[in-house]
């Protein structure tokens, strides 16, 4: 034996010999129940434990509606699922979207309904990280009781393009509110000890063609900005399982690309759940296996199902080794151990849900994040002495508008108004649907001496009328976004801009209430002088946006997405791939039946994102140009000063500074840290490093403090994976939003490197 071999052979040993005085090491599916040890550890003792056709049964599940052979499980409406292995007390995994609620998109479940979340979008609004929680508790609880224990929540794309048809189910353009928040959200959902993901990694930041295009950026670029945002989310929430996008990046499937997979998310960071694919986003098993994929969702909606016969003749030819295959299931059997639903199984009866408190859940989360944008002559609060008020559009008599896909909630109370499409990539699977929260009924609930009227809006002459016969015109304007669809402009549909130009023409009292998934183009703001953003306010957001104008709630809100004055001032204009798209549509209409599954049958094309990084305010503030309203923007019925600002540097950077509540009525307010710093192309880079929420009363001030993780102000080199924060002096503001600076000073940093 050479020197070598035997200190290799020592080393086995040493691993693998039992010394005399132990116990004999129980059973592995004993181990892999024992709560003394770790995760990792009992489900590699679970793994130990399995046969070969256990493992391979596990890395791939059914998708219900199209799953065969027909069992009762997979006949239960829902994402998917992936059987169990009774007899190592592995469970059933039982799939549920999202991030808003327990979905039922098109009442598959008849009569399922469940407590509806604001938008994604309102929460990230609230700057608050415990209604982040709060909503991922209460959705959590709710997946459990209805016996599900895979809920596919942790939607954390950023928004790049205020059209994405998605933007409403993420939280935002900055990584560090975005993985805050995204991380609340996780960490409230498996507290319920059920698995929740993270998703789509990675930059799924468009929805038209999202299964064939190319999304193609800097890598250290992506670090910086998406990729941050889901490292940060990821430490936060320790989800069970990531979910890879649909869409190329640089060139490879998201689910088959192995610099994402195992480079970026298992070896830089560590990652020791499981990746699961969306649904329909395979597309080999060997390339997948071995970039890093571990299971194999929805299978029926790939275009081959490639986790079982592909993979297990792979596995059997060599290609896959053994080692990998049992890397996946000791993922996946993490995950389910480390969520706690291994050893707190979810029980499979339904069970009661106290659906009024979680009511008031969505209701809290719905009125944190409504945002105030303007407010000229503090018209709102609205005076309880007007006679006559008039609504005006967007069903405000009987409902609130939710974005729609595979996140939609059927809601507690049931949908007052659904509108089926008639074309487009989202018509299997998506209606215009409004929640049963009557705006209109809780003004009247809190305006008892006026009259309340309403008028539908769809003729701008008429509303314009009922306007000018009332003390108060609300305008409610409404944008529909959904899943597998982005709107081609962000201007509002259906002649709405000229309906609220010919209200405010009528009655200089108008206020407009948004109900939008995203920003909007407003040529009719100087007209306007009260205007609120209430996103996709859920399941009370009737309650909530009355609330607001009647004063019951003081706004604290603020922006987690840059509104543009048009769409010409963000990176792109339109949608990349709506020449692939049209071509598409035409063929269709010329006749062509053909089932080109998931893509629609649109010609893959790519999306280049030069702007690296620099996304949302970090855009604005490279470009030099100013948007309508500013990332982090939101006004209150109170006032909010800063003072006293120190700067402790050195190795770490920490900022604090007085707030004081200067009006008279108490309210929240979200004071924010910006830096600028360098990003790794070298250029000046703007960067929120810090933000807080803090409910104060009039003429309070507390001190607020924020330490900023280096990261968020580091560049990131992609040839030696590490993070490096430059020595020397950095100027810092403190403000009320991006670009504002209520305070200013310096920090003098040590150089740092940090690991990826
Ligand atoms: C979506 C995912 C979702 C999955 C299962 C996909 O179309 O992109 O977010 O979890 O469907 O419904």
């Amino acid at each position: 034996m050479t020197p070598r071999a035997l200190a290799a052979f020592l080393l086995l040993s040493a691993a693998t010999s039992v010394p005399a005085f132990a116990q004999p090491a129980p059973p592995a599916a004993t181990a892999g129940s024992n709560r003394a040890l770790s995760p990792q550890d009992r489900a590699r003792a679970l793994v130990a434990a399995m046969t070969t056709e256990e493992k391979l049964a596990i890395i791939h599940g059914y998708f219900p509606p199209l799953a065969k052979p027909v069992t009762p499980i997979a006949m239960t409406p829902s994402a998917g699922h992936i059987p169990g292995i009774p007899r190592l007390g592995i469970p059933t995994l039982r799939e549920s979207d999202a991030s808003l609620g327990v979905a039922n998109q098109i009442e598959q479940r008849k009569g399922d309904t469940a407590t509806a979340l604001p938008a994604s979008l309102a929460t990230a609004a609230s700057f608050d990280p415990r209604i982040a929680y709060a909503g991922g508790a209460m959705i959590g609880a709710e997946a459990r009781a209805k016996t599900f224990n895979v809920l596919l929540a942790g939607g954390v794309n950023l928004t790049r393009d205020p059209w994405n048809g998605r933007n409403f189910e993420y939280m935002g353009e900055d990584p560090l509110l975005s993985g805050v928040m995204a991380g609340e959200h996780i960490r409230g959902v498996q507290s319920n000890h059920i698995v929740s993901t993270i998703k789509h990694f990675a930059l799924n930041s468009q929805e038209t063609g999202r299964t064939v295009l190319d999304a193609r950026i800097d890598k250290a670029a992506l670090r910086e900005s998406d990729l941050l945002a889901f490292e940060i989310a990821t430490e936060i929430g320790d989800p069970a399982s990531v979910m890879c996008a649909y869409n190329k990046v640089n060139g490879d499937y998201a689910c088959e690309n192995d610099w994402l997979l195992n480079g970026v998310l298992k070896r830089d960071w560590g990652y020791k759940g499981f990746v699961m694919s969306d649904w329909g986003a395979v597309h080999s098993a060997e390339k997948a296996a071995l970039a890093g994929l571990d299971q194999e969702s929805g299978q029926e909606l790939d275009d081959a199902i490639h986790f079982a016969q592909p993979f297990e003749e792979a596995f059997k030819a060599g290609r896959i080794p053994m080692a990998r295959l049992d890397d996946m299931v000791t993922r996946i059997l993490h995950g389910v151990i480390a969520s706690g639903l291994m050893d707190d199984p979810v029980p499979d009866t339904v069970r009661q849900i106290d659906y009024a408190a979680h009511a008031n859940v969505a209701q809290q989360a719905a009125e944190q994040g409504i945002v105030l944008l303007k407010n000229e002559g503090d018209l709102l609060p609205l005076a309880r002495t007007a006679r006559r008020i008039v609504l005006i559009g967007a069903h405000a008599d009987v409902g609130v508008l939710s974005g729609g896909g595979s996140s939609q909630v059927r809601s507690v109370g049931g949908a007052p108004v659904e509108i089926p499409l008639t074309k487009g990539a989202a018509a299997s699977f998506a209606r215009m649907t409004w929640h049963a929260s009557s705006p209109m009924k809780a003004i009247q609930a809190l305006a008892p001496q006026a009259e309340v009227v309403y008028v539908d809006g769809s003729d701008p002459k008429a509303a314009a009328q009922a306007a000018k016969d009332a003390d108060i015109a609300i305008v409610f304007a409404w944008q529909w976004q959904t899943e597998a669809q982005d709107t081609e402009t962000i201007r509002l549909p259906d002649n709405q801009d000229a309906m609220i130009d010919a209200v405010a023409s009528a009655n200089r009292k108008t206020i407009v209430v948004l109900e939008t998934g995203g920003p909007v183009e407003m040529p009719w703001l100087a007209k306007v002088p009260a205007l609120v953003e209430a996103w996709y306010p859920g399941q009370r957001g009737g309650e909530a946006i009355a609330n607001v104008l009647l004063g019951d709630v003081n706004p604290s809100g603020r922006l987690p997405i840059t509104f543009p004055v048009s769409a010409s001032q963000a990176p792109r204009s339109m949608p990349a791939g709506l020449p692939e798209l049209r071509a598409a549509d035409a063929r269709r209409a010329a006749g062509d039946t053909g089932n080109y599954g998931m893509t629609g049958g649109v010609a893959p094309f790519s999306v280049d994102y030069p702007e690296g990084a620099e996304i949302g305010y970090r855009w604005y503030a490279k470009t030099g140009r100013k948007p309508l309203f500013p990332f982090g923007y939101g006004l209150t019925y109170t006032r909010f000063a800063y003072a006293n600002l120190k700067v402790q540097d050195g190795p770490a950077l920490t900022v604090s500074f007085d707030v004081t509540n200067t009006g008279a009525r108490t309210g929240a307010d979200a004071p924010q840290l910006y830096v600028e710093a360098k990003s790794s192309a070298g250029v000046a880079a703007y960067r929120l490093a810090g933000f807080d929420k803090l409910t104060l009363s009039p003429g309070e001030t507390r001190r607020v403090s924020m330490t900023v993780d280096p990261r968020v102000i580091a560049r990131f080199d992609e040839a030696a994976r590490k993070w490096h924060l430059d020595g020397g002096t950095y100027a810092l503001t403190v403000g009320h939003f991006a670009g504002d600076s209520a305070l200013r000073g310096t920090a003098t940093l040590q150089p740092q490197t940090l690991k990826p």
